[in-house]
């Protein structure tokens, strides 16, 4: 195993989990992951952080697809922790391995910086997603900021390589409502004690149009 197929497979997913459970983040995420309800699907599920957040007398089943081996299986371990029967399969966003309108809600948290194709995988969400159904977004990205955007640009070629592919300035809002879908309020800000260049977040829940 050369050097980068063992930094992906051993020290990324670490990282990953490491960054992605900043204080902030969780109190972000114990806004957004609550809401969903009914049969719910989760993209880039690995890491399984939020599944401590679902509400279960509201969510009637639960599926999530990740590429990654190693954060499946901590997705895994928190599904069994939970005591809920999860669906959890590996696949890419790209390419969503469940039917046509299939789910009540679709759950994604800082994921769309990391897929290859965001519209794509937008595309791909609005298609499992019944009309009218709920996409519940969490994504950090291109700051408002020209400053910190500077930075972003700066940074982003080293930290990619390093974070799983995840980049810094893909914009949030737009790309959302570009796949067709309505998202009225979106929130939005950087988290506390974290650097601007990593922090500006977009949340909201957006509906099928
Ligand atoms: C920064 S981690 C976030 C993990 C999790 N969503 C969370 O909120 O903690 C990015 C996740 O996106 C996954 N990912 C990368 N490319 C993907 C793709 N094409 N389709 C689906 N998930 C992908 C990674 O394996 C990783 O689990």
């Amino acid at each position: 195993m050369g050097f980068k197929a063992w930094y992906d497979a051993h020290v990324m997913p670490r990282m990953i989990r490491c960054a992605c459970s900043a204080p902030g983040i969780m109190d972000r995420r114990a806004s957004v992951v609550p809401l969903a309800s009914g049969r719910v699907f989760e993209l880039g599920c690995g890491g399984g952080i939020n599944q401590a957040f679902y509400d279960t007398d509201r969510v009637t089943a639960f599926a999530g697809i990740d590429p990654s081996p190693k954060l499946l299986d901590y997705a895994r371990e928190q599904a069994r922790t939970k005591g809920w029967d999860a669906d959890i399969r590996q696949g890419f966003g790209e390419d969503i391995p469940f039917g046509d309108e299939r789910f009540d809600t679709v759950v994604c948290t800082y994921t769309l910086c990391s897929v290859d194709d965001p519209a794509r995988v937008l595309a791909e969400l609005r298609r499992v997603l019944v009309p009218g159904g709920t996409l519940l977004f969490l994504e950090h990205g291109h700051s408002p900021d020209a400053g910190v955007a500077r930075w972003q640009q700066r940074i982003e070629p080293m930290w990619k390589p390093m974070m799983g592919g995840c980049h810094l300035t893909r914009p949030i809002g737009p790309a959302v409502r570009a796949a067709g879908f309505s998202v009225e309020p979106i929130g939005s800000g950087y988290m506390p004690r974290m650097p601007r260049w990593a922090s500006w977040m977009e949340w909201g829940a957006a509906v099928r149009a």
